[in-house]
């Protein structure tokens, strides 16, 4: 099943969440949000996702934007959620691919056989000229992949923080942009102590996104968070003890 929305339109730039479930294997599937950008004859797409939800998303872009301005497709990380589909994306459009310099060798195995068109991330992240503004894609390493970016829209004031950011819950995050940060402390809680590699890690993370005027926060799993709610969200992961902070309790 699909869910759509508009969550900024200045009436020259638009951002557009897909969110896909699959109600037959609802407690196995893990729904996840595709993110589109687009401003005049420019789009960019973020993590489109795996292999079993490309149609769906394909057609959704389409709904939207004639293929042929697709200009790029962002991939956060590796993960198959993220990046399964960047073969079939390869072959059926004409969009530079940007991914972490990481995981570029590891891409053939998700049927990538054209590299033409990939732009390899370097660690310290990149900025990029994005029809009038800027697309800012922020070192967001080991949060939770080794090659790990954040992406943020200098004109909506969208952080796109990829896995950072996932509450494991039962409804859209394109249904639920209006929740608090204290409705789904709970959910985000198991996913980022066991995901995250380590606190010191989300503190330089909390850093950099401070440099930048945070609207609302954007994620691949579960809400959005805007406004003070998107603060809490800092506060909270700025001090989290995950991953490696913990491994007393899983060796
Ligand atoms: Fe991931
Ligand atoms: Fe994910």
């Amino acid at each position: 099943m699909q869910n759509e929305k508009v969550i900024y339109d200045d009436g020259d730039h638009k951002c557009i969440v897909f969110s896909f479930d699959n109600e037959e294997v609802e407690e196995s599937f893990l729904a996840v949000n595709q993110y589109l950008i687009i401003q005049k004859n420019s789009a960019i797409l973020i993590d489109p996702g795996s292999q079993s939800t490309y149609d769906e998303v394909y057609d959704a872009v389409c709904r939207y934007i004639d293929i042929d301005n697709l200009k790029y497709i962002f991939y956060s990380h590796q993960d198959p959620d993220v990046a399964g589909s960047i073969g079939k994306w390869s072959v059926s459009c004409a969009a530079q691919q940007i991914v972490s310099k990481q995981w570029i060798r590891f891409m053939s195995h998700y049927g990538l056989m054209n590299f033409n068109r990939v732009i390899p991330l370097e660690d310290k992240g990149a900025k990029i000229h994005f029809g009038e503004d800027y697309l800012h894609f922020i070192p967001a390493h080991f949060l939770h992949s080794p090659g790990n970016f954040s992406l943020y829209d200098s004109r909506s004031k969208i952080l796109f923080s990829g896995d950072i950011g996932t509450s494991i819950t039962s409804y859209y995050g394109a249904k639920s942009q209006d929740v608090t940060f204290g409705e789904i402390r709970e959910s985000l809680e198991g996913f980022h102590k066991r995901y995250m590699a380590g606190n010191r890690f989300c503190k330089v993370w909390v850093q950099k996104v401070k440099e930048h005027d945070v609207h609302t926060m954007a994620p691949q799993h579960g809400s959005l968070l805007s406004g003070e709610e998107y603060d809490n969200f800092l506060a909270w992961f700025k001090d989290l003890e995950c991953g490696g902070d913990l491994m007393e309790s899983i060796y």
